[in-house]
């Protein structure tokens, strides 16, 4: 079990939470901007940053790169003029994900990128030959030791190509268009991956300097500099959470009179709000806010099948599957992008949760069944928040293990689902 527990007294599935909650800053939109302060020559500020475990280790991955690296609440500065190091700490980066996010800004600059195998959550195999075989493709050569691989990029630095990614990729995509942007020549990105936090690095390199078009579209075309960085004029600023967002949604529609989530960007939830319509949450859009009223009839099942934006996201899937159980007949489930992320299924039947997976990537979901506390232990990230919503909507006491998976993309969320009238207590 995980050091630090949060110990949480359900509602029995009685809708009892009334209030509003502000969403912070993307910690996939932020996690970017770190890297992205790499292509800058003298570095850059970073605002509405969340205050995550994540971005403290993204920031502390630049520090040991040489970068000057500087927390002012939610605002970080960074200080590039000093590349001193090409090694991504394995240490740091094998736990998270996003180190990835560094190779291709990395290489651009400094010509050379050590790096380990990517860490991040338990839900699938998380492969990165995209990233190896597109940095080959670039011109760059790629060897595999022990710790995990050496890139150098070619004398003259990485060349422009066309790039079309086999999956669309996110961190694969922002990593490509961050390194094409101090390339040679033009770059090509095909099958490019659509989430608004790709549009949004992109406008802002562009409103820098950079000449990329084709923000939005599968098909992004950058202009290189030749090994020239950027000057920023003017910070980034950080999206709102879409998944955050999307995750306080479900909990209205799990246990709230009223619940009023604010400071989110509508057109980022288009596709959970049309699963909310489906199986009957009413909500009412306002400029920046969503609000969602307790249903006054039983949801209705129906499958989800998760998809890159702007499909139903797979970092949601989880917590639709905690509503689910509160629907009224046969619900289905697809995880189509990773396939390791149905694992907490299990759990929540020992909640009470009726379900029947049927492969590694579908299962069914049988309700309403009531659900009851107990002691669960946190998978990962997202399905760590679903475990919380369950134990919300169940009657009894639960104790949720390993929540630093959680601290890693929520901040504060226990003092931020208290001032909600949930009962949550952090034990260390
Ligand atoms: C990003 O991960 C997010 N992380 C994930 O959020 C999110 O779940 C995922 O996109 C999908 O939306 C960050 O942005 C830091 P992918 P990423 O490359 O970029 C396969 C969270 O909870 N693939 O879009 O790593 C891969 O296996 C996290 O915030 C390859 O085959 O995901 C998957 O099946 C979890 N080869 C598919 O592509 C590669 O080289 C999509 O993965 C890379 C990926």
């Amino acid at each position: 079990m995980g050091r630090e527990v949060f110990v949480i007294d359900g509602f029995g599935g009685r809708r009892v939470i009334d209030g509003s909650i502000k969403v912070n800053g993307s910690k996939n939109d932020a996690v970017q901007a770190f890297a992205a302060s790499l292509l800058f020559k003298s570095g850059y500020g970073v605002t509405d940053v969340p205050d995550i475990d994540d971005i403290s280790k993204m920031g502390a991955l630049l520090e040991k790169l040489g970068v000057g690296v500087l927390k002012n609440n939610k605002k970080w500065s960074f200080n590039t003029k000093n590349i001193t190091s090409h090694v991504i700490d394995p240490e740091i980066a094998c736990k998270i994900r996003a180190s990835i996010l560094l190779t291709g800004p990395l290489l651009a600059r400094s010509v050379k990128v050590n790096f380990p195998h990517p860490g991040g959550c338990v839900i699938g195999e998380r492969p990165i030959d995209l990233f190896l075989d597109g940095f080959k493709q670039m011109g760059a050569k790629v060897e595999e030791n022990e710790v995990g691989y050496k890139i150098t990029a070619p004398k003259g630095g990485l060349n422009g190509v066309t790039i079309f990614f086999r999956n669309q990729t996110v961190t694969g995509t922002e990593t490509f268009m961050m390194a094409a942007v101090l390339a040679r020549g033009t770059t090509v990105l095909k099958n490019c991956a659509l989430e608004p936090e790709i549009e949004n690095l992109g406008r802002y390199l562009v409103s820098q300097g950079a000449r990329i078009t084709g923000l939005g579209t599968p098909t992004i075309t950058i202009k290189g500099r030749a090994g020239k960085p950027l000057e920023a004029k003017k910070p980034y600023k950080v999206l709102p959470d879409r998944i955050e967002a999307g995750s306080f949604l479900i909990l209205g529609a799990l246990a709230a009179k009223k619940l009023k989530v604010e400071g989110v960007r509508v057109q980022d939830l288009e596709s959970l709000l049309a699963h909310f319509e489906r199986i009957g949450v009413p909500f009412k859009l306002g400029q920046s806010s969503v609000t969602i009223t307790a249903p006054t009839k039983p949801l209705q099942a129906l499958e989800v099948k998760t998809h890159e934006y702007p499909g139903f996201p797979t970092d949601l899937q989880a917590l639709m599957a905690v509503l689910l159980t509160q629907a009224e007949g046969e619900s289905k489930v697809f995880e189509a992008i990773f396939e390791g992320r149905l694992v907490y299924l299990e759990t929540l039947v020992r909640m009470g949760a009726k379900t029947q997976v049927m492969s590694q990537n579908r299962a069914r979901i049988t309700g309403p069944t009531p659900l009851t506390g107990a002691s669960v232990e946190s998978p990962d990230l997202r399905a760590g928040l679903a475990y919380i919503l369950a134990a919300i909507v169940a009657k009894g006491q639960s104790e949720v293990h390993n929540i630093h998976y959680i601290d890693r993309g929520y901040e504060c969320i226990d003092e931020r689902l208290a001032s909600l009238g949930v009962k949550i207590k952090r034990l260390t």
